[in-house]
């Protein structure tokens, strides 16, 4: 008697690349919308609006933003869920695991050791920011951002999760190429290399662009008196009120 395939395996990996493509491209868009404060606070504000579908509903709707964060958020579970079966279960295996990544000395083997740990400082730190998110929709704008880097102490929290954040999806990118195929050409090993180089660009460059981000809300937050300006936006778009 034939015995059934167990197909569960396969359609795990295939969820959990999947879950990090869209985790993957949602954080390249998220750091250059985010990074709209370095264009002016204006600008910022009017991404701010766009997202609570002021544009397309003529009113802003904070709740968009809660529902995009929490529809993040499943996904973010879900791809750290499925990941936690490939973890390790004790110290015996982690020593195991540990050897062979060493007598290997493979780069691409040794880039899972940094997905694996910055992955766990993700599922930490990006679960207190995602649940800002979704709880409070309304205190994100120029100001109410620079306010919660500075006086709500976030911004140590945000230089963690930038590093790992940055280094985490690129990396994942890249594995993802190289898991179904994107990179054989006609020599696959010419090719791996331009995507390593690639994927260390990216990293580079959003690394930047967040650490610059990072600091002009910093600058604002420390600069603003936040006593005789509105701290939040109002629901309409009037920008010398903010
Ligand atoms: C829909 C869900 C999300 C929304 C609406 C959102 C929104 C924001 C906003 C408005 C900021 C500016 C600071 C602030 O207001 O507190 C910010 C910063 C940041 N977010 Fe998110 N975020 C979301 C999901 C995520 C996820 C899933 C990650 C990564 C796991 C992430 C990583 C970051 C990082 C690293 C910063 C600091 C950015 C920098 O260095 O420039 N965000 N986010």
């Amino acid at each position: 008697m034939r015995q059934k395939i167990d197909k569960i395996p396969a359609r795990l990996d295939l969820t959990q690349s999947v879950t990090g493509l869209i985790l993957g491209l949602f954080i390249m868009g998220h750091l250059i919308f985010e990074a709209s404060i370095l264009v002016s606070n204006e600008m910022m504000y009017k991404v701010t609006v766009m997202f609570e579908g002021y544009y397309f509903l003529g009113q802003t709707h904070p709740a968009i933003v809660s529902l995009l964060a929490g529809f993040i958020s499943i996904v973010f579970i879900a791809h750290a869920g499925i990941a936690m079966r490939k973890f390790p279960a004790n110290y015996k295996q982690f020593k195991t695991m540990q050897k062979h990544i060493s007598i290997f000395n493979h780069d691409d083997t040794s880039l899972w050791m940094v997905q694996a740990f910055t992955g766990f400082i993700m599922f930490f730190i990006g679960s207190v920011h995602l649940y800002m998110m979704i709880a409070q929709p309304e205190h994100i704008g120029p100001f109410a951002s620079s306010n919660r880097v500075v006086h709500e102490f976030m911004g140590p929290l945000y230089v963690l999760l930038l590093l790992s954040v940055v280094s985490h999806a690129f990396i994942g990118l890249y594995r993802l190429a190289l898991k179904w195929g994107f990179m054989e050409g006609k020599d696959y090993r010419a090719s791996r290399k331009r995507f390593k180089i690639l994927m260390k660009a990216f990293i580079a460059i959003y690394l930047i662009l967040g650490s610059l981000s990072l600091a002009k809300y910093t600058y604002i937050g420390m600069t603003h008196d936040f006593s005789t300006c509105a701290k939040y936006k109002s629901k309409t778009i009037n920008l010398e009120q903010h």
